[in-house]
């Protein structure tokens, strides 16, 4: 056909991407969740579907907005919901890109009525969430899967030690080190890691400018 989509490099590809924080209910009115504003993914979300991708975004919580013809998004809260929404998709995708922050932890118990106070002290017993990107890195056949890591010491090696274990074939990592870089700024300083152990270090970027650097890096590794 005509279709100028058809010449686009992601034409007829789909791409399964996680954005923004998990919320964690403690009972009917409270949460444990974090700071992700969503940014990212959804930057990430728009960059591919511009490159003719199918893509589905699947997202807890943010205040991100997005209306793009070839993104569906799939709201979710928990670590739990997001993993079985992931989990719908991966089969049929051929790239999936896991930047949400997902809460490593949540009540053990929730609480079905809302907690009164009472002792001067409270304790809240958490347990594991399951790991999503870890579960994909097992249950992967050829789809290309792309993690994130946020890291304050240790960076290369705690990233190269994901990269590894989740049997990722990207990983980027996210310096904290620089003020503009992370939650809630428009503005990201990254490092990409390849399977190879190829490191792509990159300056200070906006967050549009870094989702079309990782969409190049997917590109160039699919083609090699
Ligand atoms: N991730 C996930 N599911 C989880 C936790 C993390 O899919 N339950 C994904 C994140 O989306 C990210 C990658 O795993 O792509 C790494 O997340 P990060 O928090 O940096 O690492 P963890 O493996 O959770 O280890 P830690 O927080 O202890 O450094
Ligand atoms: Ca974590």
């Amino acid at each position: 056909t005509n279709d100028i989509l058809d010449q686009l490099p992601l034409n007829g590809k789909s791409v399964l991407i996680t954005a923004g924080p998990t919320y964690e209910a403690l009972d009917p009115v409270r949460f444990i969740g974090n700071h992700s504003s969503g940014k990212m993914g959804f930057e990430i979300a728009k960059s591919a579907a511009n490159l003719g991708a199918k893509v589905t975004l699947v997202s807890g919580p943010t205040h991100q907005n997005i209306d793009h013809n070839h993104v569906t998004l799939k709201p979710v809260v928990s670590a739990q919901e997001m993993y079985n929404e992931v989990h719908k998709h991966f089969k049929d995708s051929d790239i999936a890109i896991l930047s949400a922050a997902v809460a490593d932890y949540r009540p053990k118990k929730v609480a079905d009525k809302k907690i009164k106070k009472k002792d001067s002290t409270f304790t809240i017993e958490l347990e594991k969430t399951k790991d999503i990107l870890k579960s994909l890195g097992e249950a992967k056949s050829d789809q290309f899967l792309v993690g994130f890591a946020l890291e304050t010491n240790n960076e290369l090696e705690n990233a190269k030690g994901k990269l590894r274990s989740k049997n990722l074939d990207l990983i980027v990592l996210n310096s904290l080190q620089d003020k503009g870089a992370g939650f809630g700024v428009s503005t990201n300083k990254v490092t990409f890691i390849t399977s190879t152990d190829e490191v792509i270090e990159h300056e200070l970027k906006s967050k549009t400018e870094v989702a079309h650097d990782l969409m190049q890096q997917i590109l160039k590794q699919l083609h090699a």
